[in-house]
């Protein structure tokens, strides 16, 4: 296996060959054991300093990337985009250029605007990592699902893999269809017909409108939350009602013979594409995902830091 990444930033998970991935996961392997022994730290970055810029809320990216970077030993900035001289009109590629003259390494960017980490890669010098650019992409949530996968079957070739509800407008449905297709998996798309994109066929992926008949075709569904801030139209005519169709719950469980594994991203909407007993389950792996989220982005993390170091030893 190569030992270094072929990429210098992570502004998509298509940009990762089976090599990258294999490496990501072995060293996520080797940081969730250092991260669940007394001492979670290694002194291994303490000459990186990382920019955590967060132009859109976040609980789980946000204090994973954190805790990640405090698990490296790394110098840390957290930026506050509310707070920030963007309100005084400065552009995202001045902000970004500043605090990269205060000799800072890596940026870790949240936008809401899809392509926001691309666009930055090509106006400045640094390595970005993309912690999810609006409805497009968020590489490290399709890591650490997929991560989380392997810890359940081992090998997911052939695996039967659903992904559930607002497809759309999802960042996670994209990077995991990435991810996943790369692993040789089989994979399904389920949701109203007014929240699966046209086309999506093309991505080699299946489209179901029925719920039961997904679940009973797959070892492991994703089920994503309704984005409704990033909806200016009405996609579906209730909550009440799209729970009644794509919500899973006991009585849907009760119609399945298979037993599947349960995944979501966060932040949950209990009671609309989850309710509280499913998502609280034994078949949910939920808080695993949360967990190897730090083991994950400190292995991405550690990666591309490791082509700085080589950098300036040359
Ligand atoms: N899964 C995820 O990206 O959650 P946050 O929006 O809370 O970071």
């Amino acid at each position: 296996m190569n030992k270094a990444l072929s990429v210098n930033s992570l502004l998509s998970i298509n940009d990762l060959n089976i090599n990258d991935l294999n490496l990501i996961y072995k060293t996520a392997t080797y940081f969730k054991e250092i991260i669940n022994r007394p001492i979670k730290k290694v002194p291994t970055l303490r000459d990186i300093t990382i920019a955590n810029l967060f132009f859109e809320n976040s609980t789980r990216t946000k204090i994973s990337f954190e805790l990640a970077e405090k698990r490296l030993s790394s110098d840390i900035i957290n930026f506050s985009a509310q707070y920030s001289s963007l309100n005084k009109g400065e552009s995202l590629i001045d902000t970004v250029n500043n605090i990269l003259a205060m000799k800072v390494d890596i940026i870790v960017l949240r936008h809401p605007s899809p392509g926001a980490a691309f666009f930055l890669s090509k106006n400045i010098n640094s390595i970005i990592i993309n912690a999810g650019d609006g409805s497009h992409e968020h590489p490290t949530q399709a890591l650490l699902d997929s991560f989380s996968l392997m810890e359940k079957f081992g090998d997911l070739k052939n695996k039967n893999i659903a992904i559930v509800g607002d497809i759309l407008h999802s960042r996670v449905a994209l990077s995991n269809i990435y991810v996943l297709k790369k692993m040789g998996v089989n994979i399904r798309v389920c949701g109203p017909k007014t929240l699966i994109p046209r086309n999506i066929e093309s991505l080699g992926v299946d489209i179901s409108y029925d719920l039961i008949d997904t679940l009973k075709w797959c070892d492991a569904v994703n089920m994503l939350r309704v984005q409704n801030e990033r909806m200016n139209l009405k996609f579906f005519p209730s909550n009440r009602e799209y729970s009644q169709m794509y919500g899973l719950n006991n009585d849907v469980m009760k119609k399945l013979n298979n037993e599947i594994i349960i995944l979501h991203p966060g932040p949950i909407n209990r009671g609309v594409e989850i309710s509280s007993e499913i998502a609280d389950s034994d078949q949910a792996i939920i808080l695993d995902q949360v967990e190897n989220g730090v083991a994950i982005r400190m292995a991405v993390i550690y990666l591309l830091a490791k082509n700085i170091k080589i950098k300036n030893a040359d």
